[in-house]
């Protein structure tokens, strides 16, 4: 059985892709601090498949991403996949942002998913293996309060770009989903009334609403598959047409 490690993995996008891909002939491994939603998750996905492992680790510390990889292969023997979904997000002013909030976004945007990148490829170039990293239109389009939040997903698909060139070699491929609005709990942290976001939201997207998890965790199942075995550098706008920004 392929091995994949998803981040973010209570909650969201990353428990979707972690239903999915769990009870789909993978070994997951599931990371974010909150143990209890993991453990919610693991346990629906036993009930119908394998054991995943939860690991509540914080990535914001630059040690979990090592700890991360060595426990996945003492459980499970290999590594085939790498899902950085896991991330931070404050909107506010510029004026507004104190150095801490900037340096968790670093920390948990961009550091943790390149730690856990460098920590996976030695595992990986043993037999190729599949990285996908989950970014956001906000890292293409320009919204008031999101300078911080998008310039790091700017720099994830960056850091998606180059290194699907550094170790095409080895066979490893390297690819990107840029989400529009998804109905998550990450809204919860930016919006007082959730309601009138989501309305906002649904009114940046040419399609008019905002998507499922279970829709984006479909496109995470693709690109870990061979079925994605000719992709590599892609940074896919999975937004309902929000990037193309005719509003
Ligand atoms: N929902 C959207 O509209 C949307 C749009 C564009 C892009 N995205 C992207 O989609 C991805 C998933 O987000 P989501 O929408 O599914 O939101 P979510 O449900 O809030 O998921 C974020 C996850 O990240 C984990 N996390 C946050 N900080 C962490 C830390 N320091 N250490 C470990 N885990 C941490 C959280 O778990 P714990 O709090 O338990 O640690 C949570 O499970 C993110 O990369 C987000 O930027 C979402």
């Amino acid at each position: 059985m392929k091995t994949v490690i998803i981040t973010g993995a209570g909650t969201g996008i990353g428990a979707a892709a972690a239903r999915l891909l769990g009870t789909s002939g993978w070994n997951v491994v599931l990371v974010g601090r909150r143990r209890d939603l993991l453990e919610a998750v693991a346990k629906e996905i036993s009930s119908k498949a394998g054991k995943p492992l939860v690991l509540a680790e914080d990535l914001a510390d630059p040690g979990a991403p090592k700890r991360i990889v060595e426990a996945t292969l003492s459980t499970f023997g290999s590594l085939d996949a790498l899902v950085n979904n896991a991330a931070t997000i404050k909107v506010m002013p510029i004026e507004d942002y104190s150095l801490d909030v900037i340096d968790l976004h670093w920390a948990v945007n961009i550091r943790a998913p390149f730690l856990l990148t460098q920590a996976a490829v030695p595992h990986m170039r043993k037999s190729g293996g599949a990285i996908v990293n989950i970014s956001s239109s906000s890292g293409t389009i320009l919204r008031p309060g999101q300078s911080l939040y998008g310039m790091t997903k700017a720099a994830l698909e960056y850091l998606t770009r180059s290194l699907a060139g550094e170790l095409a070699s080895a066979k490893i491929r390297v690819n990107a989903l840029a989400l529009g609005p998804v109905d998550t709990p990450i809204h919860q942290t930016w919006a007082s009334d959730l309601e009138a976001a989501y309305k906002w939201l649904a009114e940046q997207v040419p399609l008019q609403r905002i998507a499922r998890p279970d829709e984006i965790a479909r496109w995470i199942e693709l690109m870990v598959s061979s079925d994605s075995a000719w992709m590599t550098g892609a940074c896919i706008p999975l937004d309902g047409g929000q990037a193309l920004d005719i509003t």
